[in-house]
């Protein structure tokens, strides 16, 4: 096995920390970081920093690289696209991109039914529009959610998400008719109950919260991540996404499926909601559809895509012609079943690595996710199951200084997330397991707990 990892100095290096101190001086202080890595350059599952240490990627700028850092196709599609033109305006002119990319994800995303596509920026983004263009369909005002939810931090996209410490504090007050349903976490359930008790009784309470919460005749939109993202990758159990589709079937409410991070391949399916089986009426996407460029995709029924008002929907840079072109070019690479199956090998790898650590080591208490979209939860105590955020980000801060770039994730901040480039090879995803191993190792002998 070859080295990827090659490190010439501490991280962040000299010229890292020059950098570094910019960032401290000219942008905001609650503009977070995870690392201190100063990148020069990236390809694949590889990043270079400025002072010439090679790093490797596990955190892909949060999911951002499924097909990894500058796929060759994709590069070459935006220099294309460079030298025809930058932008011109989809609300101003129409070019044949945008036709092409809605017309790939019209027909890609789950449904039997006549579907349109209107593109933004971020998933935010996508995530606002879902729920403008349910409002205006179902004429309703309410929205549900859930507990632990992440939809992004515009001012409705904020009011939706969950983990209010660390995304909501401060910002109130907050959109109102959202109401917050209890989401199914399995690891976290009353011991008292069977797994399918659990999952039995989330059932129970979504039609009790209809009478407590709020009437389902004012309730336009149910928005769901099908594995929630940010509360530390839990996919939502098969009988529960299918009781919210007889929910929004009994009382016409629209299903929206935020992919935005499970999306594109990241599980072994384009969409994560395939998964279930279960049908969406919207679904939003963004992260790693345009490898990296800033596009966000709201795909759903036409008729409810129609129904708001001519000029009532758009944005100066919705459908940027160099996002667009390199969205088709991904997208082409990632709805592969050689794609598709190798996401489901990179999983493998990381959760059959995971799980052996998981046999060695008490302070683990859950390795769970779909796919290659995996988590790793750090717990002080396996029976009580008491979050252990120092622990998650000593395992982040010791595995950067050894080259490996990783992000948290989880409503106690205390799971360890992995969102590696797809086309990772197997020699750099068990290096990078390494690295994590011998961590979790050190950190044990240092708190005297081997
Ligand atoms: C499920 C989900 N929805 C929406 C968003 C918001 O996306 P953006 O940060 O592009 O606005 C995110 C971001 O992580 C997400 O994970």
């Amino acid at each position: 096995m070859s080295n990827h990892i090659k490190l010439i100095s501490e991280i962040p290096g000299p010229k890292s920390k020059i950098q570094l101190a910019r960032r401290a001086e000219a942008l905001p202080a609650g503009f977070a970081k995870s690392t201190e890595v100063v990148v020069e350059k990236a390809e694949g599952a590889l990043v270079w920093d400025v002072d010439g240490n090679q790093l490797l990627d596990f955190a892909g700028g949060i999911g951002m690289v499924n097909l990894g850092h500058r796929p060759k196709a994709v590069v070459a599609a935006i220099k294309n696209q460079l030298d025809k033109y930058i932008h011109t305006g989809a609300l101003v002119t129409t070019f044949d991109s945008y036709m092409e990319l809605a017309e790939m994800l019209n027909k890609i995303t789950p449904g039997n039914y006549k579907k349109k596509t209107l593109l933004a920026n971020s998933g935010s983004e996508a995530v606002e529009n879902a729920v403008a263009i349910a409002r205006y369909y179902t004429k309703r005002p309410a929205v549900i959610c859930f507990e632990g939810a992440y939809h992004g931090r515009t001012m409705l996209t904020l009011s939706l998400t969950s983990k209010y410490g660390l995304f909501k504090k401060g910002f109130g007050s907050y959109a109102q008719d959202i109401y917050r349903f209890h989401a199914p976490h399995i690891y976290r359930k009353p011991d008292n109950f069977s797994e399918t008790e659990y999952i039995d009784f989330c059932i129970e309470r979504v039609d009790q919260n209809l009478i407590s919460h709020v009437d389902p005749s004012a309730v336009a939109a149910i928005i769901i991540e099908p594995v929630q993202g940010e509360a530390g990758f839990i996919p939502m159990p098969k009988k529960f996404l299918e009781k919210i589709r007889s929910v929004c079937d009994e009382h016409g409410i629209v299903f929206i499926a935020d992919e935005v991070q499970a999306g594109a391949g990241r599980t072994g399916k384009f969409l994560s909601i395939e998964h279930s089986g279960v049908i969406p009426d919207i679904v939003t996407m963004a992260k790693s559809l345009a490898s990296g460029l800033p596009l966000s995709a709201i795909t759903g029924k036409a008729e409810m895509m129609d129904a708001p008002h001519l000029g009532g929907v758009g944005g100066t840079y919705s459908g940027s012609p160099i996002a667009v072109v390199a969205a088709i070019e991904t997208i082409k690479q990632i709805n592969t079943p050689e794609f598709l199956e190798r996401t489901v090998q990179v999983g493998n790898i990381i959760s059959s690595r995971l799980n052996a650590m998981k046999e060695k080591f008490s302070c683990i208490g859950d390795v769970r996710g779909l796919g290659a979209m995996l988590v790793v939860e750090f717990v002080k105590d396996r029976n009580t199951k008491i979050p252990d955020m120092e622990f998650a980000m000593a395992v982040i801060k010791k595995s950067v200084a050894r080259g490996l770039i990783l992000i948290r994730a989880g409503l106690y901040s205390n799971c360890v997330r992995f969102l590696p480039p797809i086309v990772i090879t197997d020699d750099q995803l068990n290096e990078g397991m390494d690295v994590i191993e011998n961590v979790i190792q050190e950190i044990l002998q240092e708190r005297g707990n081997p």
